[in-house]
């Protein structure tokens, strides 16, 4: 991955400048402006990109203000007016494949958000432009650069369990963060490939890189059971608001009153008479496409199988993951937020990693392991540092100074993007027709191996 080792003061872009794109403008003009420059913004809504110019100058950094595209058809443009290297993506997923492919083949690398697409095509067509171009893609997992994420890996790659016999793995959203995907594009499958893609390729690509496998064929159950406007009716909550933004919203938990929180108002709702994207859509009302329960079997070209499961309508947040092997077992287990507080709760960002502990459940995280014939002990993870469990802070710093020499292998390839999007794409398909799917005849395309990848 040579440009990732040698970036220089790269010159880059960002597309897509919503909720997301924030902290990349901030590493990119706050603390990794020594080696990197913003040259160019890209969004569709013009006042979004006006609330990113107003964070740029917040920081008092003293760079300069990037030059701002307005255009979806400006990707070509922008790359060349203003000599981009590197473009990053943060756009919502199903514009993916096209903002990818297309800056690509204008010249730049890419460095897109979680997850690479939402289906087999777009999954072809970006493999067609990197091999096209020989061009660099990184898709930035950040849970792998959670301190506790990184310990489980440095333990199975140590051989503490053993090879990895089968995985267990179950991941809880809360009525809080998980609700939100409920409220705008993430909604309609077509946009997000539904929880499967948009949210378990995390998830995913954390099993691939822990046990260092490759995932051969899956079969999913789910729907949609708690959300939308037909669950609801059936639970007696009928005559519900369109959306949050509404006086009184805040007697509803579930309703997201966009005007009592400060960014998401400007962000958004500010900016509504733009595009007409609404951010704040009653989680009980139509149009709801996503399923939020959701169950997973999947087998490994190495012999493991792992179970999944996702609830996106807990009441508190975290996961738990059990890796048994021939010499024991690793356990995970990581309560993020361990209750939601009732009124009001809606998307808080400052509620995000803690809630009212209780005694029973309390946030925090445990690594345990338990070798065959031995008593259990806990293994110790690192302190983290800032968002997403500390993997924000460790990903920026690779991504835009260069990896370092890393025995854990964090930094995930184009062909790790692709695998981790291949289970939920899968997983869609195994839905859909009620069968196990193998991953092999859904035909992603092959990258070329010249690329280096072995794929
Ligand atoms: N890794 C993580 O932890 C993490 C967290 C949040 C979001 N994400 C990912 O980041 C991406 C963005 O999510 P978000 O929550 O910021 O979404 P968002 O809706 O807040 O922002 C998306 C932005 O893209 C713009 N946009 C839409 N189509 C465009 C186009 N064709 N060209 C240019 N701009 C366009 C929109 O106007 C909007 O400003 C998603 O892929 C999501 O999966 C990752």
């Amino acid at each position: 991955m040579a440009a990732l080792t040698e970036v220089g003061r790269g010159r880059y872009a960002v597309i897509g400048t919503g909720s997301r794109a924030q902290s990349y403008v901030r590493a990119l003009c706050g603390e990794h402006r020594d080696v990197a420059v913003l040259v160019a913004l890209l969004d569709t809504n013009p006042g979004r990109l006006d609330y990113h110019e107003e964070l740029i100058r917040g920081l008092d950094t003293g760079v300069d203000l990037p030059a701002r595209y307005t255009d979806a058809g400006d990707v070509e443009r922008m790359i060349e007016e203003r000599d981009v290297r590197r473009v990053v993506v943060t756009t919502p997923d199903h514009t993916h494949a096209d903002i990818i492919a297309r800056a690509l083949r204008a010249g730049a690398d890419v460095i897109t958000e979680k997850p690479l697409t939402t289906d087999a095509d777009g999954t072809r067509r970006i493999v067609e432009a990197l091999n096209e171009t020989g061009r660099d893609l990184v898709v930035t997992f950040n849970y792998r650069y959670s301190p506790r994420n990184s310990a489980l890996r440095e333990l199975i790659a140590s051989g503490a369990v053993g090879r990895v016999t089968s995985v267990s793995f179950e991941w809880v959203l809360d009525t809080q963060h998980g609700a939100d995907y409920f409220r705008r594009w993430h909604r309609d499958k077509p946009n997000s490939g539904g929880l499967l893609v948009h949210k378990a390729s995390h998830h995913f690509d954390l099993v691939n890189w822990w046990i260092d496998d490759v995932p051969r064929r899956v079969y999913a159950s789910g729907a949609l059971r708690f959300y939308g406007a037909r669950n609801a009716a059936a639970r007696g909550l009928t005559d519900r608001p369109a959306r949050g933004t509404v006086d009184a919203a805040d007697h509803d938990p579930f309703l997201l009153d966009l005007r009592r929180h400060e960014d998401l108002r400007r962000l958004y709702l500010d900016n509504e008479h733009h595009d007409g994207y609404l951010r704040d859509l009653d989680v009980f009302g139509e149009g709801i496409t996503i399923e939020d329960n959701l169950a997973l079997t999947v087998d490994y070209e190495g012999g493991p199988t792992l179970s999944y499961a996702l609830n996106a309508h807990s009441p508190w947040e975290g996961y738990r993951v059990a890796v048994n092997g021939t010499e024991g077992r690793a356990e995970l287990e990581v309560v993020e937020r361990a209750a939601v507080a009732g009124r009001s709760a809606a998307v808080d960002p400052s509620m995000v990693k803690d809630g009212p502990a209780d005694g029973v459940r309390e946030s925090g995280e445990r690594l345990v392991l338990q070798r065959h014939w031995e008593p259990a002990r806990a293994i110790p993870i690192p302190e983290a540092e800032g968002g997403h469990g500390g993997g924000d802070a460790v990903l920026f710093r690779a991504l835009f100074r260069g990896a370092q020499e890393d025995p854990l292998r964090r930094a995930a390839g184009v062909l790790d993007g692709i695998r981790a999007v291949s289970v939920g794409i899968a997983g869609n398909a195994s839905l859909a027709g009620g069968r196990a799917v193998d991953i092999a005849a859904l035909d992603l395309g092959h990258l070329d191996d010249r690329r280096g990848e072995g794929a």
